[in-house]
């Protein structure tokens, strides 16, 4: 692939929040997971795990825990996706806490473009109560949650969203 077709795949994603009740086959989440195991990590300690959620009563829990937003309730597969503080602290102390984030948001970030890449619809979703995640889904305490990334296939066309000029986050050599 070159770099200007990767730059249209990246560009053709956009978050949908309308989803078909048709399930996410097995084939498909597994192929979005094995995206998630090629991602970087800190020392390549893989500081990330994710809970695949397909039970509805459980995903109506995490949509009541993500402020009642009505795609992780409709979306047929929610991927909780963790940061494992244990798994990087053990190595990098108190910097493995921001390396499990970064490790964790990595690994997101590559299973919402699988799921793009494997012509799914995707929602990152941030806004949850972390508590009663953490409750629904029996998460140890030193795994974090920081993403519930809903996918399934979308009912409307993803709407395109704007960014700002590149000029406006990019300095050269001092900021
Ligand atoms: C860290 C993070 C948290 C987000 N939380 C939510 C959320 O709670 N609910 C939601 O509808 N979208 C959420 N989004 C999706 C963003 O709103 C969306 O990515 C952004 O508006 C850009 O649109 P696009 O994904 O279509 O390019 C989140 C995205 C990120 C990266």
């Amino acid at each position: 692939m070159d770099s200007s077709s990767f730059l249209a795949f990246l560009s053709s994603r956009a978050s949908v929040r309308e989803f078909a009740p048709d399930p996410v086959d097995e084939a498909g989440i597994e192929a979005i997971l094995r995206a998630a195991r090629t991602a970087p990590s800190a020392g390549n300690r893989e500081a990330w795990d994710v809970v695949v959620v397909t039970d509805p009563e459980v995903r109506e829990a995490l949509a009541d825990a993500a402020l009642s937003q009505p795609h992780v309730r409709e979306a047929p597969c929610v991927l909780v996706v963790a940061a494992n503080y244990v798994r990087s602290m053990s190595r990098y102390g108190e910097r493995g806490i921001l390396f499990a984030l970064e490790d964790a948001t990595i690994a997101c970030t590559y299973m919402m473009l699988a799921a793009h890449a494997a012509g799914l619809q995707s929602c990152w979703t941030g806004a949850f109560d972390e508590e009663e995640v953490r409750e629904i889904l029996d998460l140890p305490a030193h795994a974090k949650p920081v993403a519930l990334l809903a996918v399934g296939r979308g009912r409307v066309p993803a709407g395109r969203t704007e960014r700002m000029e590149l000029a406006e986050h990019v300095h050269r050599d001092r900021w």
